[in-house]
C-alpha cells in the first residue's frame, strides 16, 4: 500500500518514488520506475534490499521477534509440532484439528522414494559429504515425478510441496546409513515424523531402535526451528530459481547448495569443528583473541547474525532444548563442556555485547545434534531437512502471486570501454 513519496533529486531532476507500507516492519521504497529513468540501484548483499512481498515469516532484527504467519517463534516450539508449522507456512494458516490430521496423513503417505533412488548412491565415495549427496539427490527427484512439474498447476506445485516435505528425512537418513555402510532403513507410518527420522537415522536390523521421548521433542523442535527465516540467502536462492520456470525439486536442490555455506547453513557443522579446534576450556581465550583479531579472519562460528542485532529467539528456545537434552544424557562430553564456557564468556565480553555478537541459532542445535549422536558433517543436511518446508513455501508463494517475472538483478559496471579486438595469430 504506497501512502508516502519518496522524492529523489538528481541534478535538476526530481524523481518522485512511492513508499509501500506492510503489516509490520520497514516501509520499502519503491525503485521499479528508476530502471526506466535511466538509473540502478546499488546494493551488494542486499542489505537493504526488499526483493519481493511475503506474508509468511516476519523478523524483526532489533526486537528479536520472529513470526511464521504471526505467531511468535517461541510459542510455536513450545505448544505446537513440526508438521502444524509445515501445514502453517505452506497452507497460510494454522489447521484446525481435522486439517492437522488430514496433513499429517499426507506427510506420512509420501515418505516412502521410488527404489531407484538408492542406485544414485551408489555413485557416491561412501565418504562423500552429506550434502553432496543430498544436493545430487533432491535435484534427482525431478527424474521420478514427470506428471507433476507444471509449476503454473496449484494442485501440482501443492503435491511437489507435500512429497518434498515427506521425502526429506528419508533422503537425509539415506546420506547418513550411506556414510555409515549400513542398510537404508525404510520410514514407518506408525512413528512422529521426528520419531520416524530418527528410527531411519538410528535403527538398525540387528536390534529394536528405542526413541527417547526427549531426544525425538528435542528433534521436532530443531525441525520448527530451522524450518523458515524470511528472506535469507538459501531461500532467496529457491526463489530466483524458481522465478525461471525451473521444477521444484531442482530449486530445492539450489537451496541445498546455498545453506552448505559455513556462514549460512553449514555454521553449525563449523561451530562444532571450531570446538573441536578449540578442544579444552584452557583454550578459549586464544579463540577469543583471534575473533577479535582484524587481521585474523578466524571467526567464533555458531555467533552473530545479519538481522538479529540483539538475540536470536530461536536460540532461546534451543538453548532451553540444550540444557534438557544434556541434563537427559548426563553427558560429560568435553567438547560440551566448551560449549558452555565459550558461551558463557562470549555473553560477558564487551566485545561481543558491543558487535551484537550473541550465540545465534546454530550455535545450541549443533550442540544438541552431537549430544543426540549425530555427526557433525550431518548438520547441515538436518538444517536442509527441516528448511525445506519453508523453501516451498516461498517458491508456492512467488508462484501463486499475479504478474511474476523472472529475477533479474543489473550491476554497476566498473570493467572496459569498448575498444578494438585484434584477433592473435593462431
Ligand atoms: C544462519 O540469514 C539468515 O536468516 C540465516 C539463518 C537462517 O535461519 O537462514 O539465520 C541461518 O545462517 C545463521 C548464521 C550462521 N553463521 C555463523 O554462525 C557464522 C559466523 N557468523 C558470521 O559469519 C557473521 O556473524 C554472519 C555472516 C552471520 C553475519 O555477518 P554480518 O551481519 O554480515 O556482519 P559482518 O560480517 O559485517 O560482521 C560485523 C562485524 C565485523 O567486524 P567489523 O568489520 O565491523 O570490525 O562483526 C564481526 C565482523 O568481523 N563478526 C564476527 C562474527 N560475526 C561478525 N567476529 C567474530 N566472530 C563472528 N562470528
Amino acid at each position: 500500500m504506497a501512502n508516502d513519496i519518496a522524492i529523489l533529486k538528481v541534478g535538476d531532476k526530481e524523481i518522485e518514488l512511492p513508499i509501500l507500507t506492510g503489516t509490520a516492519g520497514h516501509p520499502v521504497i519503491d525503485v521499479r520506475a528508476l530502471g526506466g529513468k535511466g538509473y540502478f540501484t546499488f546494493d551488494p548483499g542486499f542489505m537493504a534490499t526488499g526483493s519481493c512481498e511475503s506474508s509468511i515469516t516476519f523478523i524483526d532484527g532489533a526486537k528479536g521477534v520472529l513470526l511464521h504467519r504471526g505467531y511468535p517463534i517461541d510459542e510455536l516450539a513450545r505448544d505446537s509440532d513440526y508438521l502444524e508449522v509445515c501445514h502453517m507456512l505452506l497452507h497460510g494458516h494454522a489447521p484446525t484439528t481435522e486439517e492437522y490430521i488430514q496433513f499429517k496423513d499426507t506427510i506420512t503417505r509420501h515418505t516412502l522414494l521410488h527404489e531407484q533412488i538408492n542406485m544414485f548412491f551408489h555413485g557416491f565415495r561412501n565418504d562423500a559429504h552429506p550434502m553432496a549427496m543430498l544436493c545430487g539427490t533432491v535435484g534427482a527427484m525431478s527424474s521420478f515425478y514427470h506428471s507433476d512439474l507444471d509449476v503454473n498447476s496449484e494442485d501440482q506445485r501443492l503435491r511437489s510441496a507435500h512429497r518434498l516435505i515427506a521425502k526429506m528425512p528419508t533422503l537425509v537418513a539415506m546420506c547418513y546409513k550411506y556414510n555409515v555402510g549400513q542398510p537404508f532403513v525404510y520410514p514407518r507410518n506408525d512413528l512422529s515424523y521426528a520419531g520416524n527420522f530418527l528410527n531411519m537415522m538410528f535403527s538398525v536390523p540387528a536390534e529394536e531402535y528405542k526413541i527417547s521421548p526427549t531426544v525425538e521433542r528435542a528433534m521436532d523442535r530443531i525441525f520448527i526451528l530451522h524450518a523458515d527465516h524470511e528472506q535469507n540467502a538459501s531461500t532467496s536462492t529457491v526463489r530466483l530459481a524458481g522465478s525461471s520456470g525451473a521444477n521444484p525439486y531442482a530449486c530445492i536442490a539450489a537451496g541445498v547448495a546455498s545453506l552448505w555455506g559455513p556462514a549460512h547453513g553449514g555454521a553449525n557443522e563449523a561451530c562444532l569443528e571450531m570446538l573441536e579446534e578449540i578442544g579444552t576450556v584452557d583454550r578459549i581465550p586464544e579463540f577469543i583473541d583471534r575473533a577479535k583479531d582484524k587481521d585474523d579472519s578466524f571467526r567464533l562460528m555458531g555467533f552473530g547474525h545479519r538481522v538479529y542485532k540483539n538475540h536470536d529467539p530461536r536460540a532461546t528456545v534451543m538453548r532451553e532444548s540444550c540444557h534438557e537434552v544434556l541434563a537427559e544424557l548426563k553427558l560429560n562430553d568435553p567438547l560440551l563442556e566448551v560449549a558452555m564456557e565459550l558461551e558463557r564468556i562470549a555473553l560477558s565480553d564487551p566485545y561481543f555485547a558491543e558487535k551484537k555478537l550473541f550465540p545465534n541459532v546454530d550455535f545450541y542445535s549443533g550442540i544438541i545434534l552431537k549430544a543426540i549422536g549425530i555427526p557433525t558433517n550431518m548438520f547441515t543436511c538436518i538444517f536442509a531437512l527441516s528448511r525445506t518446508v519453508g523453501w516451498i513455501s516461498h517458491w508456492h508463494e512467488m508462484l501463486s502471486q499475479p504478474g511474476q517475472k523472472i529475477g533479474r538483478p543489473r550491476q554497476l559496471y566498473t570493467g572496459e570501454g569498448q575498444r578494438k579486438y585484434t584477433p592473435i595469430k593462431r
